[in-house]
């Protein structure tokens, strides 16, 4: 039933490929005014506001897509439960009971101890992630919601490991606003990457399309949360003697880095060395970003070593306590 289900909309976009290619080449580019269409625009008729048609015999989607876009499904149920639970006290499930696809519920979750103006901003990013994960189920296929972990132990840990000490008391991620924006600086990182990173092997347009669409949205997220946290670089993070907000950030950058294997591919909001920052010039480092200012690309095997916590992406753990689901997941697991 669920496989039945999850089949339909690929055979809808093969279909939609198909039909392109008997359609008149004629009808890509009309050179007569649309109807009701003047220099404001013509609306849905007109072509001049669609992308151009796919050419001949493209296809929108490869099986092989399906599963890299599944993929970003692992980080997303994470994200989401984490921002809505944080903003709102609960998550996916009170907003729609089929996305888990009765995967359990996260343990440890709860609402966070935030001001008004994080709440809203907590709110909106949790809602884009039920937004993204009904995207790819419906377009590409899904799977149950992983267990997830989600608890003040969890971050703690994370903390801990990331500042190389143990942190006394121990780093509560719901405490306060500015807890909850560090930890918040974990996720969205990590599945940007995630989402540049399967860009070269994506091949149909519709698949294409849905990766740069949610790449757009993931990027902005973590600016946001990166602009806030710039915006309290040089603050003390309470209660701990002698640890900035820029510090944190920096040390969970080189966690990430650490914890991946793959080298650099990740800088704090406020760097020591300018080579680090934008054109070698500055020290803000708002939107992290390589040489170029280009996007960091991440592996689905860097991103499991990190979600894990493991530094192998064959052992499950972390935020995934039995790890994550689709093809590619499991298929690390088959290796192990
Ligand atoms: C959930 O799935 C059921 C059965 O397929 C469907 O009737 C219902 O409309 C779905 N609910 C939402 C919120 O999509
Ligand atoms: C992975 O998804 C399948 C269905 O696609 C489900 O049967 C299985 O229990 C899931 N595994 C985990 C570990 O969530």
């Amino acid at each position: 039933m669920a496989r039945a289900r999850r089949a339909v909309p690929l055979l809808l976009l093969l279909l939609l490929a198909v039909a392109q290619l008997g359609a008149p080449a004629s009808a890509a580019v009309s050179p007569t005014a649309p109807p009701g269409g003047g220099g404001g625009g013509g609306g849905d008729d007109d072509p001049r506001c669609h992308p151009s048609p796919p050419r001949r015999g493209a296809v929108a989607v490869y099986p092989s897509d399906m599963a890299e876009l599944q993929f970003l499904l692992n980080a997303k149920f994470v994200e989401a439960e984490w921002f809505l639970h944080a903003a709102l006290g609960r998550g996916i499930d009170f907003l729609d009971r089929n996305l888990s696809a009765g995967g359990p519920p996260p343990a440890g979750a709860r609402k966070a101890s935030l001001d008004f103006h994080t709440t809203e901003v907590a709110a909106e990013l949790g809602y884009q992630e039920v937004g993204h994960i009904r995207a790819i189920t419906q377009s590409m296929g899904g799977f149950p919601r992983p267990a997830i972990d989600l608890s003040d132990g969890r971050f703690a840990a994370v903390m801990d490991d990331a500042m190389g000490v143990r942190l006394d008391p121990p780093f509560d991620p719901y405490a306060s606003s500015v807890n909850f924006l560090l930890a918040s600086y974990i996720l969205p990182h990590i599945t940007a990457s995630a989402a540049v990173g399967i860009s070269s092997t994506l091949m149909g347009y519709a698949s294409k399309r849905l990766q740069a669409s949610i790449l757009a949205v993931e990027a902005g997220q973590d600016a946001v949360i990166r602009l806030l946290l710039y915006q309290r670089a040089d603050e003390l993070v309470a209660p701990y003697k002698g640890h900035t907000v820029a510090e944190f950030t920096r040390r969970i950058s080189d966690w990430r880095n650490g914890l991946s294997r793959c080298g650099a591919k990740d800088e704090g909001v406020k760097v020591l060395d300018r080579h680090q920052g934008a054109e070698r010039r500055t020290i803000s480092n708002i939107l992290g970003a390589g040489d170029d200012s280009l996007g960091f690309a991440r592996t689905p095997a860097e991103v499991l070593r990190i979600l894990y916590g493991s530094r192998n992406e064959q052992i499950p753990g972390g935020f995934l306590p039995r790890g994550g689901n689709g093809t590619i997941a499991r298929g690390f697991f088959q290796l192990a």
